[in-house]
């Protein structure tokens, strides 16, 4: 594999021409990747009760959509047509950690705004019809064959069927029309149409998809946030008030003062930096209880440290991040909680945000360090072997 998963485009030329403006196919990207999960293990993650699946059934003609979300049982997948299906698992890195490993050749793009690894399966004819998504999407075919129609913005005014559970676009003329095979990759970019057709009975694709917030999800979080540290007494006040010919007017000074509230609490770096670390770390499944049975002590880890070395794992399910503070502090953002590092505990904070495991030697570390690896351990955002 060489360093860039773009062959002859390096990962700076790919970020400079091609990331968040157009589609790119690259054939024989990944050649050697052996998928972790085939078709059986999809079938099989449906079924559990915490996995998010869909699974569109179309009429070969392309007049009816059904969409049906699991958990599915035998049952389903023993009724299911002969063509014209596909099954989509989402988060699938989160629940084998063997499919995470993939993410790795993705780690030129910020840990925080990955979303996570999706995998569909598709018989011949399948696939969740055209449509554009809000999100930037890497598309690697492990499997069988793909057709794929790729070209045109279109946004939330874009024509579409009105009568399908899917989107569906009208009025598309895709610019290319590509098939792809075991190892090719094609990256899609927010909002740009594409349609991917199973071209082989046993048609499955890997999507590394990336988010990024919405403004309203920005400006609701944010001042969720600030509004939750405020007293009542923190209000509006006007002492320098005077006499307006008609009460009714709001008067531009009014106008000034709410804008200057505003801009007060986002010129604050450090209360900006916290929230954005908390935001964008906050886990995709927040209902699910990593914790631990057992927690941690620092005495019980330096207890298992004379055994020998330890190794940290991050759990799929987690986000880690970090933000440099100022006289040389370190804020680390994990699962939307922060922690504020500073000396030998910085190291340790970026290690564990470069790469998804660290291994503790038997060699000194300080209490301030062990008890950062005990709290990250204790939320479930890190696990042992
Ligand atoms: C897929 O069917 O694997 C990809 C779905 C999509 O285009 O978003
Ligand atoms: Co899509």
């Amino acid at each position: 594999m060489s360093d860039s998963p773009f062959g002859d485009i390096s990962v700076e030329e790919f970020l400079r021409d091609y990331w968040q403006k157009k589609p790119l196919l690259v054939r024989n990207a990944f050649p050697d990747f052996e998928a972790p999960v085939g078709a059986d293990e999809l079938a099989g993650l449906s079924l559990e009760e915490d996995v998010e699946s869909r699974l569109v059934v179309q009429s070969p003609d392309g007049t009816d959509w059904q969409i049906q979300h699991g958990p599915f049982d035998d049952d389903t997948f023993a009724n299911l047509p002969e063509s014209h299906w596909t099954l989509l698992v989402q988060a699938v890195d989160h629940w084998v950690p063997e499919a995470s490993e993939i993410i790795e050749q993705f780690r030129f793009i910020p840990n925080w705004r990955y979303d996570d690894l999706m995998v569909s399966f598709a018989s011949q004819g399948g696939g969740v019809g055209p449509h554009y998504d809000n999100y930037d999407v890497f598309l690697i075919q492990t499997q069988g064959k793909r057709r794929w129609e790729v070209g045109g913005f279109f946004d939330q005014n874009s024509p579409r069927r009105p009568d399908t559970p899917v989107m569906i676009m009208t009025e598309w003329e895709p610019e290319h029309n590509w098939i792809l095979e075991p190892g090719d990759m094609l990256y899609i970019p927010p909002q740009v149409g594409h349609n991917g057709i199973g071209a082989s009975d046993d048609c499955m694709t890997y999507s590394v998809g990336f988010r990024a917030p919405s403004h309203a999800e920005i400006m609701r979080s944010f001042t969720d946030f600030i509004g939750e540290k405020l007293t009542s007494e923190s209000r509006y006040t006007d002492p320098d008030l005077t006499l307006q010919d008609n009460p009714g007017e709001i008067r531009p000074e009014a106008l000034q003062k709410v804008r200057e509230i505003f801009t007060s609490y986002l010129q604050d770096d450090a209360r900006l930096g916290e929230w954005l670390g908390k935001f964008v770390t906050d886990p995709k499944y927040p209902e699910l209880d990593q914790r631990p049975e057992q927690p941690a002590t620092v005495a019980e880890i330096r207890e298992a440290l004379k055994e020998g070395d330890l190794c940290f794992i991050r759990n799929e399910g987690s986000r880690f991040s970090y933000s440099a503070g100022q006289d040389g502090e370190i804020q680390l953002y994990a699962d939307g909680n922060c922690f504020k590092v500073s000396g030998s505990s910085c190291a340790l904070v970026t290690s564990l945000c470069q790469s998804p495991l660290i291994v503790i030697n038997q060699g000194e570390w300080s209490d301030q360090q062990l008890q950062l690896l005990a709290d990250l351990y204790n939320q479930g955002s890190l696990y042992t072997e």
